[in-house]
């Protein structure tokens, strides 16, 4: 019988648990890197001629890097520093206006490529290797390797 009083209590705790997770700053990064990472995959196999050029998809996914990477450092308020399997480095509290300036390097660089509109495979080619660089460059100061 206690475990019946007791289920409506626990869903309730679940339910504002995995709310209280969805606003965690470390996941909505790590989200923002991932939407990163798939859009830059989507870049590269064109790149690759994995896939045919798509100037809708070049378009939506530079749009993609450069809404993430604007929003990135603001997901970093202190307090943030450990939790959720962060891979981000203590640097960045040190450093807080290179981190910043990288990151908005990456999504103004992205803007750029968006406003030449890339029209073939050799312009995605080019923008990739701009833009891949930045995510190594950051990634090497301001990421822990797990
Ligand atoms: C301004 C610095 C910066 C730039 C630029 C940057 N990253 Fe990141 N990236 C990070 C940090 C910091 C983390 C770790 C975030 C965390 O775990 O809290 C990360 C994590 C990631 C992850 C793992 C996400 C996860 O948790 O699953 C991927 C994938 C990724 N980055 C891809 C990229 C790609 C691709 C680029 C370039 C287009 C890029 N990043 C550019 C700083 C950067």
């Amino acid at each position: 019988m206690r475990i019946k009083t007791l289920a409506p209590a626990s869903i309730a705790l679940c339910l504002g648990f995995s709310a209280a997770l969805a606003a965690e700053p470390q996941v909505e990064r790590q989200a923002g890197m991932k939407a990163i990472g798939g859009a830059m995959g989507t870049l590269a196999a064109m790149a690759k001629e994995q896939k045919p050029f798509d100037a809708e998809a070049v378009k939506t996914a530079l749009t993609t890097i450069s809404n993430a990477a604007k929003a990135f450092p603001d997901q970093f308020p202190v307090g943030s520093e450990s939790g959720h399997d962060t891979e981000a480095s203590p640097k960045i509290w040190e450093n807080p206006s290179d981190f910043r300036a990288k990151a908005l390097k990456l999504s103004a660089d992205a803007d750029a490529v968006l406003a030449s509109a890339p029209t073939d495979v050799a312009a995605v080619a080019t923008a990739m290797k701009t833009l891949g660089a930045e995510c190594g460059q950051c990634h090497q100061t301001y990421r822990l390797k797990r």
